[in-house]
């Protein structure tokens, strides 16, 4: 099956092509990645182009969003024109080109303080960014499509930049701070953005579209809860062995908790939403570890990452980066 990645070079696409590319994976289909610009997900002339050129695209894994939470308070009108119209706008293809369609949603959607939510929970989005986004599953749940699945995930992190897990820990090296306070009263479950990605790719390889898995929304975290201040004091300490450039980092930062309200940020975030994953593994028989495991494979990952990016630049510029 030829299947296209949209927005690939976030941090869900990156991580998908990381599994795709992976010899363990071997996966049977043929994947292509379109970054923003390749597959603008609000141009429909751009999009209709890229699939007359790479014909027989029978499925479209959608990573393309906008995802700045706060952003999206200030400037709702590109919040709702990428998150909804653009998931309109690849609903009409899917459509008229019968492509199947895997969109990533947001814990987001479902109405603050159930604690443990499944796909009947209620939805009532806290903020812009969660209203958007739940906008754009309307489109797929109101659409004909034949085959289409809308999995809901969470605080999505991975070694690749611009997410909790990455901040976190820049802000203990490069700044070296002295100290770090995190909210403690924002619950959910973080989500190994590789996990979600090894997910997804297991599902078309082998097939369960079209045997167990029926069309619909699902569920698709990391099991198990956290705040965010037991997220962070659990990468902090975590991360104490990396070892960057042969030596051990030894991040002893010490975190404390705070409350939202310290905050003020633009945008509301619920104080406690879990995801209860049980539908989507009734179908696929894959185990999913708890969170924390997941947590020491991406600092695993961190860290050859950054040995890998400090042996290039030393290669390239014949200096240390760090
Ligand atoms: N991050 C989280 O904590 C989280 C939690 C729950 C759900 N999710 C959902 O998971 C999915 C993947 O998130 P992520 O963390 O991988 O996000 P990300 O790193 O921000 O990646 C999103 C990608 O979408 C691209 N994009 C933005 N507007 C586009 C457009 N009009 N057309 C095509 N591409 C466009 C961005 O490209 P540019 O950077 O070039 O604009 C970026 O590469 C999203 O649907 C998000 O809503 C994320």
């Amino acid at each position: 099956m030829k299947v296209l990645v949209t927005g690939a070079y976030g941090q869900l696409g990156r991580c998908i092509y990381d599994v795709v590319t992976d010899s363990y994976h071997l996966p049977y289909d043929e994947y292509f990645f379109a970054s923003h610009k390749d597959f603008d997900i609000t141009n429909l002339v751009c999009m209709e182009g890229y699939l007359l050129s790479h014909p027989d695209i029978e499925c479209i894994i959608n990573c393309a969003a906008y995802t700045n939470v706060d952003g999206a308070e200030k400037d709702p009108y590109t919040a709702f024109y990428i998150n909804s119209r653009g998931v309109q706008n690849l609903v009409q293809l899917c459509e008229k080109y019968d492509i199947m369609l895997f969109h990533i949603s947001t814990d987001y959607v479902y109405k603050d303080g159930q604690g443990i939510c499944n796909e009947e929970s209620e939805i009532e989005p806290i903020n812009i960014y969660g209203q958007s986004k739940r906008d754009g599953e309307l489109h797929i749940i109101n659409s004909k499509l034949k085959n289409w699945y809308i999995l809901r995930t969470s605080w999505l992190y991975s070694e690749y930049p611009g997410n909790f897990f990455t901040k976190i820990l820049d802000q203990c090296t490069r700044s070296a701070a002295h100290n770090l306070t995190v909210v403690d009263d924002e619950i959910g479950s973080p989500t190994y953005a590789k996990s979600l990605a090894e997910l997804i790719v297991c599902i078309i390889q082998h097939g369960y579209y079209a045997t167990t898995l029926k069309s619909g929304i699902y569920n698709a975290s990391g099991n198990g809860m956290a705040s965010r201040y037991d997220f962070a004091a659990n990468i902090i300490s975590g991360a104490y062995h990396i070892k960057v450039n042969g030596n051990e980092l030894h991040i002893k930062v010490p975190v404390y908790p705070i409350k939202q309200a310290d905050l003020n940020l633009p945008a509301k975030r619920p104080h406690c939403v879990v995801m209860d994953n049980k539908k989507i593994y009734q179908y696929i028989p894959i185990s999913r570890d708890h969170w924390s495991y997941d947590l020491s494979t991406c600092i695993t990952n961190y860290e050859n990452n950054m040995n890998h990016k400090i042996k290039e630049y030393k290669i390239l510029y014949g200096k240390d980066l760090y």
